[in-house]
């Protein structure tokens, strides 16, 4: 499988947002990375429920990769309206049992996936290996774009690489952070999947949008 893209919406022109998702879309990407935080698990807002579930509108063939800083998730699941095609990633470290919430999007026909934070164990995901389509691997502190990539999250990922491979499971890596340039092609070497491009990368100023997806695809294939 190559590399897939899910640009950060929170690094596009938020004030044209309807547009850049329909030239996303139009760009034949295959996900929309949607940052909600709930000022509790990370300090910062971004997007509130109802926007989440906006963002549907201009939607043909983009799925919605929904990344959730907030403590209790499934508080907010109806207003989002997750359900088919949807990809949601909920944070180990802000879930009283994730096992449960996991379960409340799968039985919502969306694809589970457990996001860690830099400072949690990378074995931890080993406890959900049997119940998510993918580990959302944070390589910055969740909460704002533009950092600088946590120092070992290269090895982080390797390691978690190993972890999936040795378990059998087809479970797949999301890199969620930083992932710049110059970052993009060694992630995909140590067994990246899924690459959340914000600020550093696609969202950069360095080409116009079209130009840079097909740079990152170029170096994620
Ligand atoms: C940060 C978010 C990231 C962020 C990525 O908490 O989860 O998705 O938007 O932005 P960059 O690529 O600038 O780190
Ligand atoms: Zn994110």
């Amino acid at each position: 499988m190559a590399g897939l893209l899910s640009p950060s919406v929170m690094c596009a022109d938020l004030l044209h947002l309807y547009d850049e998702i329909e030239k996303l879309d139009s760009l034949g990407v295959e996900y929309l990375h949607i940052d909600f935080m709930d000022n509790k698990f990370v300090p910062n807002i971004t997007f509130d429920t109802n926007m989440v579930k906006c963002f549907k509108k201009p939607m043909k063939n983009i799925k919605r990769d929904i990344h959730i800083m907030a403590f209790k998730p499934e508080q907010f699941f109806d207003a989002m309206e997750i359900g088919e095609g949807d990809m949601v990633s909920v944070h180990y470290e802000a879930c009283n049992d994730a096992h449960t919430v996991l379960e409340d999007i799968k039985n919502r026909g969306a694809l589970p996936c457990i996001a860690i934070s830099p400072d949690t164990p990378v074995d931890t995901v080993k406890a959900f290996l049997d119940e998510v389509y993918a580990v959302l691997l944070m390589t910055v502190y969740p909460g704002f774009a533009g950092q600088p990539m946590v120092e070992g999250s290269m090895d982080r990922l390797s390691e978690l690489r190993r972890i999936i491979d040795e378990s059998g499971k087809d479970v797949k890596i999301e890199v969620d952070g930083h992932v710049s340039w110059d970052h993009c092609g060694e992630m995909r070497e140590r067994g990246a999947d899924i690459f959340v491009a914000g600020s550093s990368s696609v969202y950069g100023k360095d080409y116009p949008l079209d130009e840079a997806v097909e740079r990152f695809y170029s170096l994620v294939e």
